[in-house]
């Protein structure tokens, strides 16, 4: 294993190939971020910025690592998930991209936290993140690197509610682009994403039949419902659990059974949580299981399911197939842990699909531009995506489908700016 001072940290430099054949694979599905790269190319944006990433190291993160390289950046990528990295991916970002990759599956704790360590370690002056661990490092024991960062961006919900409470405490100590928020992100990579990869986690997994299982979603914001959607594709019949009243209610009316979460632990075959907050699937819930009962998490942080919880009754855990963990309870129930509790579709499957990665990864290759150019104008707060990169994004993405749209014509925008025009 290479070291953390040769400049990167991975399992095996030897996978690259595989890596690289599997990297321009996806490349094939990722036509706005393949244009936005030809762009950086010849403007070079990004030049000699030192960029801190802590994503998932798949194949559509190499895709975003070679276009912020190819905009001048000095990329330094470490995991923000111990069980997603694909290590042929990482051998290929060191091997053939010249990315300083830090991130090896199946590592532990403080493997994890040395290697967040490692990308603050470069000084970055963009922080990348997928879940606001580097944030939280920065803005903790190595606050010393923290005035040299000019801004960041975030990929995920978990995240952007982390910075919110960094920004109300008054306690954030630079501007960060919420990736996350834009609608060419959220709308399609939390619904369609998540939906479609959690489903391929729990069946590559299990090898189950999901037609005819009562699947259990709990939470029904962006994921939730990608989930839902897919699961009922598949056949199942759907319960939905949620707090929101007004999310409920769309559930509902989207054509879900809902009900409290420990009802619907009697008569649930797999369980799936989306929540973003912990114990979604916890306490009580376990002790009324069916046996048989398949729990698996796909929201950011592996708090959601309490394993702790889950062990109080266990009296003998046993392997069956790979990431699907046996728990025999005193009662003589089995129930069925995937992935340990993390996130099912990057441990199980291999995340979202390039498609929709293409538009959340051309969000954080042009916020990481914005952040270059306008870091002058920006405080220590959470920003939105602009407008116009939103909506350029969706407008590249259905021009490389071959779409095209209608545009309104003078007297209907006129009409549209009016308020004294009736019947
Ligand atoms: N998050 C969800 N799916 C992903 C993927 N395929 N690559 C990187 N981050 C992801």
């Amino acid at each position: 294993m290479a070291t953390a001072e040769k400049g990167y940290d991975i399992a095996d430099i030897a996978l690259a190939d595989e890596g690289q054949r599997r990297i321009e694979w996806e490349d094939r599905h990722m036509p706005v971020l393949q244009s936005i790269r030809e762009r950086f190319e010849k403007e070079k944006p990004l030049d000699g910025v030192t960029l801190g990433c802590c994503l998932h190291v798949t194949t559509e993160t190499a895709n975003l690592a070679r276009t912020l390289a190819a905009g001048g950046a000095n990329v330094a990528l470490c995991a923000s998930n111990p069980l997603s990295t694909q290590d042929d991916v990482a051998a290929a970002l060191v091997d053939r991209y010249g990315a300083e990759v830090y991130a090896i599956n199946a590592e532990d704790n403080d493997s994890y936290y040395r290697h967040i360590h490692a990308i603050v370690d470069k000084g970055p002056q963009i922080t990348m993140d997928d879940g606001a661990d580097v944030v939280g490092v920065l803005h903790g024991e190595r606050s010393d690197k923290l005035s040299g960062v000019l801004g960041g961006t975030e990929a995920t919900t978990t995240g952007v509610i982390r910075l919110k409470a960094l920004e109300r405490q008054g306690k954030l100590g630079y501007p960060i682009i919420a990736v996350n928020d834009a609608k060419t992100k959220h709308f399609f990579d939390n619904r369609y994403g998540t939906g479609q990869s959690t489903l391929d986690g729990v069946i590559r997994a299990t090898n189950v039949l999901i037609a005819g299982l009562r699947v259990v979603v709990i939470g029904y914001g962006w994921c939730g419902r990608g989930v839902a959607m897919r699961a009922k594709g598949h056949g199942a019949h759907v319960i939905v659990c949620e707090v929101d009243p007004l999310r409920a209610l769309e559930a509902l009316m989207d054509g879900f059974e809902v009900m409290p979460a420990v009802e619907a632990a009697r008569v649930g075959d797999v369980f799936i949580s989306v929540t973003g907050d912990r114990d979604a699937i916890a306490g009580e819930m376990f002790n009324v299981m069916k046996s048989g009962a398949i729990v698996c998490n796909s929201g950011h942080f592996d708090v959601e399911v309490n394993k702790d919880d889950l062990d109080a009754i266990t009296v003998e855990k046993f392997e069956t197939r790979p990431l699907v963990e046996g728990h025999r309870t005193k009662d003589g129930r089995e129930i069925f842990l995937l992935a340990d509790g993390r996130l099912v579709n990057l441990a199980a499957a291999e995340g979202h699909p390039a498609a929709v990665m293409d538009m959340s990864f051309a969000n954080q290759a042009l916020a990481a531009e914005h952040v270059v150019h306008d870091h002058g104008y920006l405080d220590k707060k959470v920003y939105p995506v602009p407008e116009e990169i939103d909506k350029e994004i969706a407008r590249l993405k259905l021009a490389s489908r071959g779409v095209e749209i209608d545009t309104l014509s003078d007297k209907q925008q006129e009409y549209l700016a009016s308020w004294d025009q009736g019947t």
